[in-house]
């Protein structure tokens, strides 16, 4: 029971890591007020009894500015303990040269400025706690050259600068704010990764698949419940003086393809 009683505000969490990160808080006596663009995703929850009371699911776009404003000034709670900016698409797997515009502004929107604009209407309700912890989703992509994936790894490499300087606005309001680094989680969207990336390269998702594997010391693939482990303990009172920081959960990464 890490966080009885706390809550928390996440972005895009009605599936995957963050819904995994929802449920480990729920575990930890917290309190979740997520947000995701699927309305089937928030109305699975809506109807799951267990979370009854426990999460709040709202269906949410993160890109657009207006309603991320309104959804967190209507949330009819004065404060919140933490937010998790969890909102990030894979973007295309292409040459930079054959990105449209569209594409390339489209992952940096939901990549980064989705983070900006739930960030800046949850600092008043964390100022308000006189403590907190924001927790940023990058990427091992934040930490290396990705290549094919240019506006994922540029979204992922500005959310660690984001994360630096904001660390040292809001030190002084005992609000911490931190980067996790996932490398690659098992699951779908691993899966769609690995074909994008063989069909470009003209060769198979296992050998593409091997070849990630191969890129950490640890030869495996993280699971969704590795990231939500770190993130309650970041949460939690243990980490009251780390602030700052990217922690990557991946294995070891060594290099990236
Ligand atoms: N899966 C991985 O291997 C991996 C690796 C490193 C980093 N990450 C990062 O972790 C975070 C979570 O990744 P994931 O794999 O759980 O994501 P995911 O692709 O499984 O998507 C999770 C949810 O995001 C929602 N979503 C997408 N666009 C949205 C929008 N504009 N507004 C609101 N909701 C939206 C989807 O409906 C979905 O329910 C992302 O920032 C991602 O970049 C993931």
């Amino acid at each position: 029971m890490l966080l009885k009683n706390k809550k928390f505000v996440i972005s895009a969490a009605a599936d995957g890591i963050g819904f995994a990160i929802s449920k480990l808080i729920v575990e930890n006596g917290g309190v979740v007020y997520l947000s995701d663009i699927d309305q089937k995703k928030i109305n699975k929850i809506d109807k799951n009894k267990k979370f009854k009371n426990k999460i709040f699911a709202t269906q949410l776009d993160s890109n657009n500015h207006k309603a991320v404003k309104d959804y967190l000034s209507k949330l009819k709670i004065e404060k919140i303990d933490g937010l998790i900016n969890n909102v990030g698409i894979a973007g295309p797997t292409k040459y930079l040269e054959n990105i449209s515009v569209d594409e390339w502004i489209s992952t940096i929107d939901t990549n980064l400025t989705s983070h900006f604009y739930f960030t800046k209407y949850s600092i008043p309700l964390l100022k308000k706690n006189k403590s907190g912890s924001i927790i940023n989703l990058s990427s091992t992509a934040g930490l290396f050259g990705f290549p094919q994936r240019t506006p994922y790894a540029a979204s992922k490499w500005a959310i660690i600068g984001l994360t630096k300087s904001l660390a040292m606005e809001l030190g002084k309001y005992k609000i911490r704010v931190n980067a996790i680094c996932p490398g690659s989680v098992k699951g779908e969207r691993m899966q769609r990764v690995i074909s994008a990336k063989a069909k470009l390269l003209k060769t198979t998702s296992l050998k593409i698949k091997k070849e990630f594997e191969s890129m950490t010391s640890i030869p495996s693939f993280v699971s969704k419940d590795d990231i939500a482990s770190m993130i309650i303990f970041l949460l939690s009172d243990h980490a009251t003086n780390i602030s700052g920081q990217s922690i990557a959960i991946d294995g070891n990464t060594e290099r990236m393809i």
